[in-house]
């Protein structure tokens, strides 16, 4: 589907969609984050919302324009971003998973800016899990027949790894993409295979991340149908 005569086929829906990469806060000035640009989920949020769906975003940390449109909730942390996900995915028929969410977060937060200090030892930092969002979104659908769609980036064994993690997390597909030196972080493309829980496998040739948004939709349409 070219996205400006897109059909309007997913008019009545409301899709959730997370974006970007959440920080975890070490004290007021410094944070735990990674490289995720939040390109992806944009480019899902708005291919939704040209699809007809009523689109909530919630984006962590992407330095990027609210798309039109679009309702956005801007969140730091992995356990806000879980919050505004549940909270906007209890009424929603499919919700997309494309932020990269910190495994772990610092286990204390410091109030005032960490000082280093020649009279102590230099700092450990210990860290926690974060609550794992998909599984949590897969195990307790908030609707019967809500599509939940994960996103994993892997750097070998890319299929095989993928059809793991797609059955640990218990979601309906999971986009799996092969990262390395030059690939994805930041760049206008991405290439991707969707895997499904039926045992499906749909290839996404390099390309623009809208390109790959639009098959994601066309993934969770069927599945809506
Ligand atoms: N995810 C999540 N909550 C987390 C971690 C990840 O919801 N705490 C979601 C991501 O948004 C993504 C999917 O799970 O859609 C896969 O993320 P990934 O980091 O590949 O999975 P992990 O289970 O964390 O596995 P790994 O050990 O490979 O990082
Ligand atoms: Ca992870």
């Amino acid at each position: 589907l070219a996205r400006g005569n897109a059909e309007a086929d997913l008019a009545g829906r409301h899709v959730v969609v997370s974006a970007g990469g959440t920080r975890e806060p070490l004290d007021p000035v410094r944070y735990l984050g990674n490289r995720s640009s939040g390109k992806q989920g944009y480019a899902l949020a708005r291919t939704a919302a040209a699809r007809g769906a009523r689109v909530t975003l919630v984006s962590a940390n992407a330095a990027l324009p609210d798309p039109a449109g679009v309702d956005v909730v801007h969140v730091g942390t992995a356990v806000q971003l879980r919050e505004a996900v549940l909270k906007a995915a209890a009424d929603a028929d499919a919700v997309v998973m494309a932020a990269a969410v910190a495994d772990f977060r610092p286990s204390a937060y410091a109030p005032g800016k960490i000082k280093k200090r020649d009279d102590k030892a230099d700092p450990t930092i210990t860290l926690v899990r974060n609550p794992d969002i998909l599984a949590e979104l897969s195990a307790d659908r908030a609707r019967p027949g809500q599509v939940v769609v994960g996103f994993a980036a892997e750097t070998d064994d890319v299929l095989a790894n993928g059809r793991t993690k797609l059955e640990r997390k218990g979601c309906d597909l999971l986009v799996v993409n092969e990262v390395g030196e030059r690939k994805t972080f930041g760049s206008e493309e991405n290439e991707a295979v969707v895997l499904g829980a039926d045992g499906s496998e749909t290839p996404v040739p390099y390309g623009p991340k809208e390109a790959l948004a639009d098959v994601v939709w066309d993934l969770v349409g069927a599945r809506l149908r």
